[in-house]
């Protein structure tokens, strides 16, 4: 018997739901990769990570950068895989109905938490946030006024706001916080989003840098 699914997700039906990914994907102990990656323990799984499966380079690139499979993520990523993953090998073209999403996403949480996966790649404890990669990179400000052409024609350098909040001498992390909320869509705003997807880590870092050595005037 799957464990409850609080009132979020009914896992007995989610495991209906999960005829939809069968093809694919394989669950449960012992399960291996097929067209798909196995997602036995998904649930904290950082994104692209399971040995031995050739993901996309967008889906590596947004593990190494942090993504971690969980409820509000696995959510966004069903619904329009490509949305959220540019570049996303998965053909798959996504999940409409919300109550199925939240029914499938209960009963891989249920079965990820029915078996604990000794799985070195799991983030145990201090899962890192997304993110936290650049955040830790010195970041280059001369690259960043470089890339920052692309920004100033709508964030003005003076911080003077028109609609459009001002950057301007921001702390590194909040800065760059925004930048992958933006970049994978959990702060939904389509501007922003086609001007982050395609920046990495060197990148926003260079563009925190540069922009929070700037002094609001
Ligand atoms: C037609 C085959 C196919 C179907 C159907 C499919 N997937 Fe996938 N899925 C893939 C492939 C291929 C990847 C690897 C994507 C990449 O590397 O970008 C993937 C990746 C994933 C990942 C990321 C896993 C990881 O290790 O990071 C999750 C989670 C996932 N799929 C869940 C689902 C769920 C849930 C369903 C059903 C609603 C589903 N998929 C349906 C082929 C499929
Ligand atoms: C076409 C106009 C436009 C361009 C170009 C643009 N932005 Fe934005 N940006 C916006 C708007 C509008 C918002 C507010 C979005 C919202 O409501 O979430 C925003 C929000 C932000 C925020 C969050 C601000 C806050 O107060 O939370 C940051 C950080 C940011 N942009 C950085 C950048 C960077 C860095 C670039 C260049 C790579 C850039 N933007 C390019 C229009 C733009």
């Amino acid at each position: 018997m799957l464990p409850a699914g609080a009132q979020e997700g009914d896992p007995e039906r989610g495991e209906q739901v999960y005829k939809a990914c069968k093809a694919c994907h394989q669950i449960g102990a012992g399960a291996r990769n097929g067209v798909g990656p196995h997602l036995d323990g998904l649930f904290e799984r950082t994104a692209g990570t399971i040995e031995g499966f050739k993901y996309s380079s967008a889906m590596k690139k947004l593990g190494a950068e942090g993504l971690v499979w969980n409820e509000f993520t696995l959510d966004q990523y069903l619904e329009k895989p490509r949305a959220y993953v540019p570049g996303t090998r998965m053909s798959y073209l996504g999940m409409g109905d919300s109550r199925d999403r939240t029914d499938v996403i209960a009963y891989l949480k249920a079965l990820s938490q029915e078996a604990p996966a000794e799985d070195p790649t799991k983030a145990n404890g201090d899962r890192p946030e997304i993110g936290s990669v650049a955040m830790q990179l010195e970041g280059d400000p001369e690259y960043g006024e470089y890339l920052s052409s692309e920004c100033v024609t709508c964030h003005q350098i003076s911080g003077r706001a028109d609609g459009i909040p001002s950057i301007i001498g921001w702390p590194k992390e909040p800065f760059i916080r925004a930048l992958f909320d933006y970049k994978t869509n959990v702060r939904s705003h389509q501007v922003m989003q086609n001007m982050t997807v395609n920046l990495g880590n060197e990148e926003i870092a260079a563009l925190a840098a540069y922009f929070g050595s700037l002094d609001p005037q």
